[in-house]
């Protein structure tokens, strides 16, 4: 459960320094899908609780389906062929915003996935594809992408499309990564919260 579905063999391949444990956990507390820097991402997070502790560590889901759905006409028409640049250094830099130069660098060096705002699927159904990995909306100037990511995440985690589960030991949830936002809530390192986790491929690239 990380914003970039990697890992740990990957992550040393990448060489990065020995911070990215702690990095990415801290990724986890943002709104993200799983594996969204890959080609294809994940289908679906299957969730099991093993440890639960009282503080913290919730976990919320917003339906991107829905946000989509219920946007206005002409806001959709606006979206429409729009492409994101998603990047691991995106996400981190909200995640750790003091972070050194050094630091970002080693970001820099993972590769970045560019994917479209609106994903549509096969059977028609839409969803956003917004997070912490999306870093800029091509051809726009920086502060208008900002802009405009910053607020298709607010729109997209309204009171209205999420769901927020306390977890007791023993639940097991399973969602549809691709058409939900998630993030944990924040708990200590120390926390005994212990959770196993499944992910089903993806099989239908983005699009
Ligand atoms: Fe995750």
């Amino acid at each position: 459960m990380n914003p970039f579905g990697l890992r740990v063999d990957e992550v040393e391949r990448h060489r990065w320094p020995p911070f990215v444990t702690a990095a990415i956990r801290r990724g986890n507390f943002l709104w993200h899908i799983d594996g969204a820097i890959r080609r294809t991402p994940q289908q679906a997070t299957l969730l099991t609780a093993r440890e639960v502790d009282e503080a913290g560590g919730d976990t919320e889901f917003a339906d991107t389906y829905l946000a989509y759905d219920a946007l206005p006409d002409e806001e959709k028409a606006r979206l429409d062929g729009l492409q994101v640049v998603h990047s691991f250094a995106a996400a981190q830099a909200r995640a750790n915003p003091s972070a050194t130069e050094q630091e970002r660098q080693a970001w820099d060096r993972v590769p970045t996935r560019t994917h479209p705002l609106v994903w549509t699927r096969r059977n028609g159904r839409r969803s956003l594809l917004v997070g912490a990995t999306a870093g800029e909306v091509i051809g726009m100037a920086p502060e208008e992408s900002r802009t405009l990511l910053d607020s298709l995440l607010d729109w997209s985690t309204r009171p209205e499309f999420v769901l927020h589960h306390r977890w007791r030991r023993g639940d097991l949830v399973i969602w549809d990564n691709t058409g939900m936002l998630h993030r944990a809530m924040p708990f200590e390192p120390t926390s005994r919260r212990l959770m196993h986790r499944t992910t089903l491929a993806g099989e239908e690239l983005v699009a």
